[in-house]
């Protein structure tokens, strides 16, 4: 470990810390070139040869603008900057799940200086709540939610100054990790776990799954203990989420590298290995206690993980699958919606400074009630490319197009991206698929080294098309629209939804599109997901000083914004050093449930105690339907 920390602290940012890319100063052309670009981007018409920034915008008559403001039903919030959760009035928040809140009522009892005993840590909630969904199972309400990481520094004793000391301590982190499944119901006073329904499941670092798709049985894939190449323990850093139409949660592995470690550091690697980060040293030492996170006794281990895995949340016997065929990369979350035809298209973005953005269609239609167990097997993954016209492709990674097997695609997804000569996105985070319209949206979330540096593979980061500022520090959301309104398409149209800036500290293109004021500015859009009604909730993950650059922003935050007025407006704030990411609703849609990961302070239970990572459910006051 190279950096210590004292605060949680997001671990896209500590990932970063920990591995910072090479310093790279021959991209001051590229730099140059952005700046010149600002005069067309402040204004909110054509930049480049077309695309437009919220062209929509410059449609909206009277008429239109009315109806804008009725499709935002609350009186939106001011910034904070102190420790709790803010949500309009009229609507009012309560704690669904807290790290460490009982599943079983065999427990273990959270201690508010301590936090969760090592004995029984895989029958609580776990820690750092992220991408999360909920499925209607013949009437009950059961949700679906990952674990991204921990904190070391609250989680083991402080004596221990963050480090792992016994196998005991690796056990704890690793069980407080993954996806917890649980039922949950609602009372007059407000929603609660079902304790031992038979719905609730911890998958953690050391669950059993199956590998299926191209890449399994690959001898890259194969282990001591897996000879075979298709059985693997644990699911990695689970960061965003998905749902599929047939009922089954997906949970994807993001900064998978981190775990792994050798306890030779003079290890020599593969070559393969810089691409994903994968070094000697590891974020939480398991290795020195768990052999097979221990890269100088298990090489191939890192390669079996950094997929999409599948959960069927209706049968707690089910065993997850990595389905390989959704490529192997810093998977952010896993938007699902269907072709016109009734293949399964998936958007994947991969959340890391310059890689890429997926798509993956099927093969095979899908047929409510037919036979889903391959259809995530069999299919062809696309990478984006754009061009500065505001048209763009989805280029199929092929065996012909890359040179590589079928298996080492899903492999080594990222340098099969490279090959094709992918667009370098300032990194990927939720993709959303708007319900009304056939269109989708990903939220690039910032990029310091935009034009300035390249990504680990080489590709340059130049300045232009979806990522048109350097050192970008704010982020943007892209969106496009498939052509022949089919997300089953090969090509579609593009422009910005919105350019996340501050119009009180510049005047340039980092003042942000004309859809962000005083009032609603935020930075580093990162969590995304559409209401029922087309409505696009952002969810952030950004610096929140509210000094300097980021002044006036405040804490994290959570907005909704209307794909047709390009209006947005903040929903919630969250409390001092936490992010907002994850949301879904229930059933009869008059909760919103929201994960508010990383909090500081003593959040939510405001006693001195640890901060607790913690799902929140929100309702509006008159128990009115919303989103
Ligand atoms: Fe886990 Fe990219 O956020
Ligand atoms: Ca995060
Ligand atoms: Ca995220
Ligand atoms: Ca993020």
């Amino acid at each position: 470990m190279t950096e210590t920390r004292h605060e949680p602290f997001s671990f896209d940012a500590f990932d970063e810390a920990r591995s910072p890319r090479a310093e790279e100063t021959d991209f001051d052309r590229i730099v140059a070139r952005g700046l010149s670009r600002r005069g067309f981007l402040s204004g909110l018409v054509a930049f480049g040869s077309g695309a437009a920034v919220m062209g929509t915008l410059l449609r909206s008559t009277a008429a239109e603008a009315a109806t804008a403001n009725a499709r935002f039903a609350f009186a939106p919030l001011p910034v904070a900057t102190d420790g709790t959760v803010h949500v309009p009035e009229g609507y009012e928040w309560k704690p669904l799940a807290r790290w460490g809140d009982a599943l079983f009522s065999d427990a273990p009892g959270f201690d508010a200086a301590k936090g969760v005993p090592a004995q029984g840590s895989d029958r609580v909630f776990g820690e750092n709540t992220d991408g999360v969904e909920l499925f209607n199972i013949r009437g009950r309400q059961v949700i679906a939610v990952n674990h991204e990481y921990v904190n070391p520094e609250i989680n083991l004793p402080k004596e221990q100054e963050e480090k792992v000391k016994s196998e005991a301590d690796v056990r704890l982190l690793q069980n407080l990790q993954g996806v917890t499944v649980m039922e949950v119901a609602e009372a007059p006073e407000g929603w609660a776990i079902v304790k031992d329904s038979p719905f609730n499941r911890r998958i953690h670092h050391n669950t059993p799954m199956r590998l299926t798709g191209p890449a399994a049985g690959h001898e890259l894939l194969r282990t001591p203990a897996d000879p075979t190449g298709t059985e693997v323990l644990g699911t990695l850093n689970n960061c965003g989420a998905g749902k599929t139409p047939w009922g089954t949660y997906l949970t994807c592995e993001e900064n998978f590298n981190g775990y792994f470690g050798s306890t030779n550091l003079e290890i020599a690697l593969p070559e393969t290995f810089a691409r994903y980060g994968i070094e000697a040293e590891s974020v939480y030492g398991y290795e020195q206690f768990d052999p097979r996170f221990d890269l100088a006794k298990n090489v191939n281990e890192p390669n079996r993980f950094g997929y999409v895995v599948e959960i069927d949340p209706a049968n707690p016997e089910s065993t997850p699958v990595k389905r390989t065929a959704l490529g192997r990369f810093k998977h952010e979350n896993a938007a699902v919606t269907l072709a016109r035809d009734g293949r399964v298209v998936v958007y994947l973005g991969d959340d890391e400074r310059g890689e890429f953005l997926y798509k993956f269609v099927s093969t095979d239609s899908y047929e409510a009630g037919g036979d889903t167990a391959t259809l995530l097997d069999k299919g062809q993954l696309h990478v984006a490319k754009f061009a500065e016209d505001g048209t763009g492709s989805w280029m199929a990674l092929t065996p012909e197009a890359t040179g590589m097997t079928a298996a080492e695609i899903c492999i080594h997804t990222r340098q099969a991206a490279s090959k094709l000569g992918a667009t370098t996105m300032d990194r990927p985070e939720w993709v959303a698929v708007n319900p009304r319209a056939i269109e989708a949206y990903c939220a690039l979330t910032n990029n310091k080294n935009r034009g300035k540096k390249p990504n680990a593979g080489g590709d340059e980061t130049p300045v232009g098309g979806p990522n048109p500022r350097a050192e970008n520090h704010y982020g943007q959301i892209v969106r496009w629209y498939p052509a022949d309104e089919d997300h089953g398409a090969d090509s579609f149209k593009w422009d910005l939804f919105v350019m996340a800036g501050n119009p009180e500290a510049h005047q340039d293109a980092y003042a942000g599109s004309s859809n962000i004021n005083a009032g609603n500015m935020f930075n580093s859009p990162d969590g995304m997901m559409f209401d029922s009604n087309g409505m696009l909730w952002i969810q952030t993950d950004g610096e929140d000083s509210n000094e300097g650059d980021f002044a006036g922003q405040g804490n994290n935050q959570m907005l909704v914004g209307d794909p047709a007025s390009g209006r947005i407006e903040r929903f919630l704030t969250a409390p001092k050093g936490a992010e907002v990411t994850g949301l879904t609703w229930s059933s009869d849609r008059r909760t919103v449930f929201v994960g508010i990961q990383h909090p500081g302070g003593d959040f939510p239970d405001m006693a001195g105690g640890l901060p607790r990572s913690t799902l929140i459910a929100i309702r509006r006051t008159d128990g009115a339907v919303f989103g």
